[in-house]
């Protein structure tokens, strides 16, 4: 199953990001089927691991980026990334510790991502550097 289609609402419009969304949203899927098709738990946390890794490089160059433009919601989009970081790193941690976990924490965490992060900051910076023309 798809959990995550890639769709034009997910597009900011700036290449290099849209590259990374997708990519991050292909490894949720990958997840996504593993979990619900019962995969062994080393298979899904090595998965997890592997999305926090990609998010975290993802992260990075998003913040370069905003260095490179001084751009003024630095901060705030800064936080919403390590807020991110920090729920999925939460789950993955309980995960690991073989408690019961409601996947659909996890569904609730990727949407605010999807939501918050790709659909409103990273738009909005998208924007911000096709005008100032930095890419
Ligand atoms: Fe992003
Ligand atoms: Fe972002």
């Amino acid at each position: 199953m798809k959990w995550i289609k890639w769709e034009d609402k997910l597009i900011t419009g700036h290449a290099g990001m849209d590259h990374g969304h997708e990519g991050l949203i292909d490894l949720i899927n990958q997840l996504a089927d593993a979990m619900e098709n019962n995969k062994p738990k080393e298979l899904c946390s090595n998965l997890l691991e592997q999305f926090v890794e990609h998010t975290r490089t993802h992260f990075v160059a998003e913040e370069q980026l905003m260095d490179r433009l001084r751009y003024p919601k630095l901060a705030e989009h800064k936080a919403l990334h390590a807020m991110l970081i920090k729920d999925v790193l939460t789950f993955k941690a309980v995960y690991d510790a073989g408690a019961s976990t409601e996947f659909m924490t996890l569904l609730v965490i990727l949407d605010t991502w999807m939501n918050r992060d790709i659909m409103g900051a990273d738009k909005a910076l998208a924007d911000f550097a096709a005008a100032t023309s930095v890419t």
